[in-house]
């Protein structure tokens, strides 16, 4: 019986520490508690870079069903609120990832015929948001300090269309040998009304499974008394003529 208390604290704690990206906001404005994301049941981390389930999750965790054929409608240079909860039926929790979770948070965009295609293999993906180490402060801690809620922009020179946006949190905290490092993230399907029609150079493009590899610094790390984090995968595509443009 003692054993079995065991186990059961065991499992909820470890449910508890894991995360999922359930709900957006477009201008501040809710799309709805599930809308538009493809999330799955388990809040599990993927481990393995070269599984495919780092594009979009779904495999190792199957997605909820139904999966939702709503499409997010977003103007080009919207501000995305992102949010984050260990389940997916408790949206009331303020918890969003267990406080010794430490790492990066990030999004990318990429161009597809068809928000719903379930066919998320050999797509181009362009970084738009990264957020790593600061003073001393996670992304993660951030993230928990605002209830499970991230802010970012999507580029307002980007031409329109279906885009998958692919959200992600990188935890840390376990990564001095790899497979350690966590990867949660979902992807979110979008419309964007844009009169842009720039699309970031291919130098900064990349592709899932391929955009991470287990040397990099940001993926095999011990954070313990570190003071810089370098961010996995390719710069951030900022549009031409904003201060941190790069080709
Ligand atoms: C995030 O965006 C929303 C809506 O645009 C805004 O109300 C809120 O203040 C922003 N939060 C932060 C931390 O910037
Ligand atoms: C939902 O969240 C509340 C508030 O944190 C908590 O008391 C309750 O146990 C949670 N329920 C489930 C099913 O997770
Ligand atoms: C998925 O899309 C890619 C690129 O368009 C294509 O090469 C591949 O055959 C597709 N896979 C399936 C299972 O349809
Ligand atoms: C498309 O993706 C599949 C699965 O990841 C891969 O095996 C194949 O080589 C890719 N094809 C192209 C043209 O990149
Ligand atoms: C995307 O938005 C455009 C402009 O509002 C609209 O014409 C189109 O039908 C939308 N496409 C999807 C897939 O929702
Ligand atoms: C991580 O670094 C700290 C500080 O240098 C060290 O004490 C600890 O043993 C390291 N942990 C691992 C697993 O290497």
């Amino acid at each position: 019986m003692r054993y079995l208390s065991f186990i059961l604290l065991f499992l909820a704690a470890r449910a508890y520490a894991h995360t999922i990206f359930q709900r957006m906001y477009v201008d501040g404005v809710d799309q709805g508690h599930l809308a538009g994301i493809r999330v799955p049941d388990s809040n599990w981390p993927v481990m393995d870079l070269s599984s495919n389930d780092i594009i979009c999750n779904g495999g190792v965790n199957p997605y909820h069903l139904p999966i939702s054929q709503a499409v997010i409608e977003v103007p080009a240079g919207a501000t995305l609120t992102a949010e984050w909860h260990p389940t997916i039926d408790n949206t009331t929790l303020d918890d969003s990832i267990r406080a010794d979770h430490k790492g990066p948070l990030l999004a990318y965009l990429a161009h597809v015929e068809d928000p719903l295609t379930m066919n998320v293999t050999n797509l181009s993906w362009f970084k738009i948001y990264a957020s790593g180490l600061q003073s001393g402060t996670w992304a993660t801690d951030t993230l928990i300090a605002n209830a499970g809620k991230v802010n970012f922009t999507i580029p307002s020179c980007i031409p329109p269309g279906a885009y998958l946006l692919r959200h992600e949190i990188i935890a840390v905290h376990t990564a001095e040998t790899y497979p350690g490092a966590q990867f949660y993230m979902e992807c979110a399907q979008l419309n964007i009304t844009s009169t842009g029609s720039t699309l970031p150079p291919p130098s900064l493009s990349a592709s899932f499974p391929g955009a991470y590899q287990s040397t990099d610094p940001g993926i095999t790390v011990n954070i313990t008394g570190i003071t810089d984090y370098i961010v996995p995968g390719p710069p951030v595509f900022e549009c031409p003529g904003s201060s941190r443009y790069l080709v």
